[in-house]
């Protein structure tokens, strides 16, 4: 049995495999894995529930495959190394056994807290060892991890605590990142003020040593109860479906979603995909520029690299600090192999100029990865002309945080390149387009809605605490199959190109922001009436955030009353999802129903303003010439 793809002929022959058995396929994939009980059942599944199953019947812990597995064979070889934001500070490693033993100790520590099975552990940390050291604790425990991106606000990181009912959040005192330091204990306090009632400890790693207010009652010192554990932890015996993590990612609707997934599927997949797109060797480097706060970070920082015996890097700052060189630094002073980046990165350090990347020795690099957005041709071409040197493989990886894993993605070196392309399912994902109707699409050379027909062991298996909206979010647009979200094109030779979402959804700079949560936010801005918010194309972002806000009476100060709009983002959301422009309207366009065209504002939005099309069915057609008239130049 192939686990690693070679060849065309192996890509091919692997394909044809997961589709004519997939119970097989994946059964293969599963074998090396360590398993308390082996498997009853591959597959059980049913996308009406939904209800999917891989491995039912199973019992593992996957921290036993992480790490357990490894310190017999490689126990010396460097799991992690991590550079710090001071590019002039050295790294530190952890050796498989040295990460082994730190996630050992840190679950004692847990369990002395009071942290059992199913309990939910929410992380609010910057990109610290620490962090990938607690997530595996919980796994080690059986507790379910949620991790909440240290850029979002205290009210966000609230919503996620009471969603997820947590009882334990882990913290930092502070976050370096460039030249800033940013609270972040300060946060967390914030938040639980806001009616975090299932939180009993708050535990804090003091990562710069800074002051911050310390609550006896509730703060434990992450370093003090680490001392004097027990160095070996049994690992807990998990049901192949029970929960790993919990995600919370924003939707078109309300408030962002718990995507929960489980434990022997998901593993399976991080370590088949992480192995097959990166082609990872035995003495590779590898590094995913992402935060551990989103699910690449899950994926591909954590789970899919450990997993596979790998040399996994985490970094703390960002590509701008000290200057626009820093990525091509990182990678020449560590011999990186595989390097795996978002469009948004890609585009901001092309905009710095090619002196940075031309000052660097790159020849390490064997492949390049992008994720989180539609690359654009210019941004992919000088990826791969000015890192790459025209000599190295992309890999356009498509999938969501839904997916677990990725789905669609050339095969370095296997597979040929188009650039814009994410190209061809890997084996067990089986892709469809669908037209509005729900009628699939069979020819090539065409465009649709992209869906998925058959389940992949990564798929989501619900949202925390509300399964009906699993349904109805991706299992209810069209019958049997799960949607995406996405729109996309095929071309003549079977290749995806991702076009975009076509729901309510943002993707800025690579982050998810539901247009929904935006306009909730901005409503709650004292002197707004009611607001419209839609995305518009950004040279460096992909999508920027533009916002249509019908003010209460007349506006004395537009700047006042911006400046606010701006400030309840922040709050309730993050800096993250703060809009770019901000035109105040005397009304927005609707339909006789009620509902906001946002064709017509997605078109004024992105300054097309000469093909509105059709607006005699709306309901106040006055007001388009309006807003079109204001619209600030862009
Ligand atoms: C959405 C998912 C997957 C981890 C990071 C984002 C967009 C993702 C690509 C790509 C075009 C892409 C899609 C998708 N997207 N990768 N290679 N090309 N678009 O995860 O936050 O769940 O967002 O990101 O629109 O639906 P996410």
């Amino acid at each position: 049995m192939v686990t690693q793809m070679k060849t065309l002929d192996d890509y091919k022959n692997a394909y044809k495999a997961s589709v004519e058995n997939p119970e097989q396929f994946w059964a293969d994939q599963a074998d090396k894995f360590v398993w308390k009980k082996r498997w009853d059942k591959v597959l059980k599944w049913d996308f009406k529930g939904p209800d999917v199953r891989w491995f039912d019947g199973g019992k593992l812990n996957i921290t036993e495959n992480c790490l357990d597995r490894h310190v017999e064979v490689r126990g010396d070889k460097t799991a992690l190394i991590w550079v710090g934001n001071e590019p002039d500070a050295p790294n530190k490693t952890y050796t498989y056994k040295e990460l082994f033993l730190k996630v050992n100790k840190f679950a004692n520590a847990l369990k002395a807290q009071g942290v059992k099975k199913g309990d939910r552990v929410v992380f609010y940390m910057p990109m610290i060892p620490e962090l990938m050291i607690g997530m595996l604790a919980c796994a080690r425990i059986g507790a379910i991890h949620s991790i909440v991106f240290a850029g979002f606000s205290a009210q966000s990181l609230a919503d996620r605590i009471i969603d997820a009912e947590a009882k334990v959040v882990i913290c930092s005192d502070y976050n370096r990142r460039g030249a800033k330091n940013i609270p972040v204990k300060t946060v967390v306090d914030e938040a639980l003020a806001l009616g975090c009632k299932t939180i009993e400890k708050v535990i804090v790693y003091k990562s710069t040593g800074g002051d911050m207010v310390w609550n006896p009652d509730m703060d434990v010192d992450y370093c003090k109860i680490m001392d004097g554990v027990a160095e070996f932890c049994e690992p807990e015996a998990m049901e192949s479906e029970d929960p790993l993590f919990i995600l919370y990612t924003s939707g078109s609707t309300g408030k962002p979603k718990g995507v929960v997934h489980t434990t022997a599927g998901y593993m399976v997949f991080a370590a088949y995909t992480f192995k097959n797109v990166f082609q990872y060797q035995e003495n590779d480097i590898y590094w995913c520029t992402a935060d551990i706060g989103w699910v690449t970070g899950h994926s591909y920082i954590v789970y899919g690299p450990l997993l596979e015996g790998a040399t996994t890097m985490m970094f703390e700052g960002v590509p701008s600090y000290p200057d626009a060189g820093r990525f091509w630094d990182i990678i020449e002073k560590n011999k990186v192999t595989q390097f795996y980046t978002a469009p948004t990165a890609i585009r901001a350090l092309m905009a710095e100029g090619d002196e940075f990347v031309e000052k660097y020795d790159l020849s390490s690099l064997k492949v390049l990865g992008t994720v989180g957005e539609p690359i654009n041709e210019e941004a992919w071409m000088w990826y791969f002309e000015k890192v790459g040197k025209r000599a190295k493989p992309i890999v356009d990886t498509w999938w969501q945080t839904e997916t677990g894993g990725i789905l669609i993605t050339p095969l370095p070196l296997i597979t040929d390149m188009r650039p814009t392309f994410a190209s061809y399912p890997l084996p067990g994902v089986q892709p469809i387009l669908v037209d509005p109707a729900g009628n699939l699409i069979t020819e090539n050379g065409v465009e649709g809605l992209l869906c998925i027909k058959f389940p992949w062991p990564g798929i989501l298996r619900t949202t925390w605490g509300d399964h009906v909206r699993c349904r109805q979010t991706y299992f209810s647009a069209f019958p049997d199959l799960y949607f995406t979200g996405d729109g996309a094109r095929r071309d003549e030779d079977g290749r995806y190109r991702i076009i975009g979402r076509v729901d309510d959804v943002l993707n800025v700079s690579g982050h998810r922001i539901g247009t929904a949560e935006v306009e909730n936010a901005i409503n709650m801005a004292p002197g707004v009436v009611e607001s419209a918010v839609v995305g518009f194309p950004h040279d460096i972002k992909g999508q920027g955030i533009y916002a249509f806000v019908i003010a209460q009476g007349s506006v004395d100060n537009i700047d006042e009353l911006k400046k606010s709009i701006i400030n309840s983002v922040r709050v309730e959301i993050g800096p993250i999802a703060k809009p770019d422009i901000i035109q105040i309207v005397p009304g927005l366009p609707k339909t006789r129903s009620g509902k906001i065209m946002r064709r017509i504002l997605r078109k004024i939005a992105s300054g097309d303003m000469s093909n509105i099309g059709d607006i005699s069915t709306l309901l106040n057609p006055e007001v388009v010439e309006e807003i079109k008239k204001n619209a600030p130049t862009l």
